[in-house]
């Protein structure tokens, strides 16, 4: 398959066959996704990697609770499709438990993937803080009016919490790539997968299952396996896509 037939052809595939996928491929998968670029290439990933015994025990014990949190948002999305102007409170319930019976809940066992990342710390933020604060001052040697020093120090500390927040955004979508990039390299290699970040719901009681320290975070749960449906049908949800809305700017 080429790149882009991958990308077209990757489905988000809920119900699986018992199939077991092996060590060997998931070696594989999780190798090629490394590849996965992230800031400052600080491969921020982390990854527990579940064996079929587990994955069903983990699936057995946090599938539902996960979703309790997620079907309230479902009974939202529901809501705004025009099909459900007409029906009563009653009738979309039933009808938010139904789509999560037939088309979200997690059927057969694929086995799971854990991504983590630890958290950063206040350390971290500090040793950032007076990297910026030696920079500060290395460049006001030059400027001699204590006005304009003044006014770049202010701009510093208003920058600095701005700063920390686009380096933990940079990790968050750093982890988002690898995440993704399991999932086509699982296709690539004729598994298939889907993401799902309901499970993070459970962290408070999953974390121990995991091994998780106080310091580390899950990001989200990747499952692989073998589609129970054919080849093309896999995705339970509508595949079709909105076109991107792109502004071509010629000049700024
Ligand atoms: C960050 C993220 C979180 C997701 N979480 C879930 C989830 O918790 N449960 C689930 O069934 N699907 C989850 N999905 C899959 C999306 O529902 C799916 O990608 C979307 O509906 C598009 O369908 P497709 O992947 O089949 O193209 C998640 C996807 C992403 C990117």
């Amino acid at each position: 398959m080429t790149a882009s037939e991958t990308i077209r052809a990757r489905a988000s595939v809920r119900h699986f066959m018992n199939t077991p996928i092996p060590d060997s491929i998931v070696q594989a998968i999780i190798d090629d996704a490394s590849w996965a670029p992230s800031a400052g290439n600080m491969q921020p990933w982390r990854v527990a990697v579940l064996s079929e015994k587990a994955s069903q025990q983990f699936r057995d014990r946090y599938e539902a609770l996960g979703w309790e949190s997620v079907l309230p948002s479902l009974r939202v999305a529901l809501l705004s499709h025009a099909s459900s102007h007409q029906k009563t409170s009653w009738e979309v319930n039933q009808q938010v438990m139904q789509t999560y019976q037939q088309q979200v809940v997690v059927k057969g066992t694929p086995r799971v993937i854990a991504i983590y990342y630890d958290k950063p710390t206040l350390k971290e933020f500090n040793q950032l803080s007076l990297a910026a604060l030696s920079l500060f001052w290395h460049r006001m040697g030059a400027v001699k009016s204590p006005v304009k020093k003044l006014a770049a120090f202010i701009q510093l500390a208003l920058r600095s919490r701005r700063d920390y927040r686009v380096a933990q955004n940079a990790v968050k979508a750093s982890l988002a790539n690898f995440t993704y990039g399991l999932t086509l390299a699982a296709k690539q290699r004729g598994v298939d997968s889907c993401i799902q970040f309901s499970y993070n719901h459970a962290f408070p009681w999953l974390r121990k299952d995991l091994k998780l320290s106080r310091k580390q975070k899950l990001f989200g749960v990747v499952l692989i396996g073998v589609s129970s449906k054919p080849a093309g049908l896999e995705g339970v949800n509508s595949r079709n896509r909105r076109s991107v809305a792109i502004q071509w700017l010629p000049t700024l």
